[in-house]
């Protein structure tokens, strides 16, 4: 399975399309959205976009078609974006969490989608490095899951498979120091950063059909086939590369696991964070200055989880 640096997942034709296929379903997710952040074609359109850990690219090229006066850069360890894209859109090969000097502040939105895992410090790696790269008034939008599994009527408890599968791979990636957790404070980082206007927005991702809404039981069914294409990739990478289980000890576990994914009578969802933020004017900066050299040299500060409204839309 090939994979690109520190990232434990692959980057093969299986990942490609489950990448593809996943930005669809956030889209519909998102409303038929790309962003939250407060962009609009006439009125307000961005200028300099930086899509950090882009993947495909597929939300930097549909970026760059929606603002085609936008110049837009997507940057990833791994060169699997197209090579047709619009005039406006670039790719580059680097490693985000390296430094970010040749960025001048001059970005006015930065945008990170499904990258926890990606990092040793969410915080210090990219949000306080994205407030400095941004200029003022400029934008960070974060779209992370929060890859815990959840259910409101007690229908998953804590000795299913599934649960199970989901918190060996999160305490996997912990001890990795590549957390899947961190989705719940990005609006906390965000504020420590020294954004302001910091909005946040959590979404319920059900595992499969069981939703009766129509709208809701679309998503489920696609997060399904999502999470079943990934399943043994996502195991393989954090279960034997960390944990040191064979590869038939996983595939055992894998079975009960699957039942689960598939199971109408588990009403059990991930949660899926949109959180973004203003780099505040120049004036309001100062106070901030300090803070940020200090988190870059002491990690991501300690915030409470915030408490937000849980959304099925
Ligand atoms: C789950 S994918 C998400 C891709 C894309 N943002 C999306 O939503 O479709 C995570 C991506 O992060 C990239 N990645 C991981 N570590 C990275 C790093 N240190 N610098 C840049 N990209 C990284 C991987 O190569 C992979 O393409």
């Amino acid at each position: 399975m090939p994979m690109a640096g520190s990232y434990l997942f692959p980057n093969d034709q299986i990942e490609i399309e489950r990448l593809d296929n996943q930005h669809e379903l956030i889209k519909i997710l998102l409303d038929n959205q790309n962003y939250l952040a407060p962009w609009s074609r006439d009125k307000n359109p961005p200028s300099k976009v930086l899509d950090v850990a882009t993947g495909t690219g597929r939300w930097a090229v549909e970026l760059g078609d929606e603002f085609p006066t936008a110049t837009v850069v997507g940057i990833d360890l791994s060169p699997i974006q197209p090579n047709l894209v619009p005039p406006n859109v670039s790719f580059f090969v680097e490693d985000a969490s390296e430094s970010w000097e040749d960025e001048d502040a001059s970005l006015d939105y930065i945008h990170t989608r499904f990258t926890t895992g990606c990092w040793g410090d969410m915080y210090v790696d990219i949000i306080c490095k994205a407030f400095a790269s941004l200029q003022p008034g400029g934008w960070l939008e974060c779209q992370e899951l929060q890859d815990i599994v959840y259910s409101d009527d007690g229908s998953l408890t804590e000795d299913m498979p599934l649960f199970v599968w989901c918190r060996d791979i999160v305490e996997a990636s912990v001890r990795s120091k590549r957390p899947l957790v961190g989705a719940a404070q990005l609006r906390g980082w965000l504020e420590a950063a020294g954004f302001v206007d910091v909005q946040e927005k959590v979404y319920k991702l059900p595992i499969n059909g069981w939703p009766r809404d129509p709208r809701l039981k679309k998503i489920g069914e696609m997060w399904q086939l999502n999470m079943q294409t990934g399943l043994q990739a996502f195991s393989y990478g954090f279960m034997h590369r960390v944990l040191g289980k064979s590869k038939a000890e996983i595939e055992v576990s894998l079975v009960d696991v699957r039942k689960d994914i598939v199971n109408p009578q588990i009403h059990a969802y991930n949660r899926f964070f949109v959180v973004w933020g203003r780099k505040p004017e120049s004036t309001q900066m100062v106070s901030r200055a300090a803070s940020i050299s200090t988190a870059a040299s002491s990690g991501s500060p300690t915030v409470s989880t915030p408490t937000s409204t849980l959304t099925m839309r």
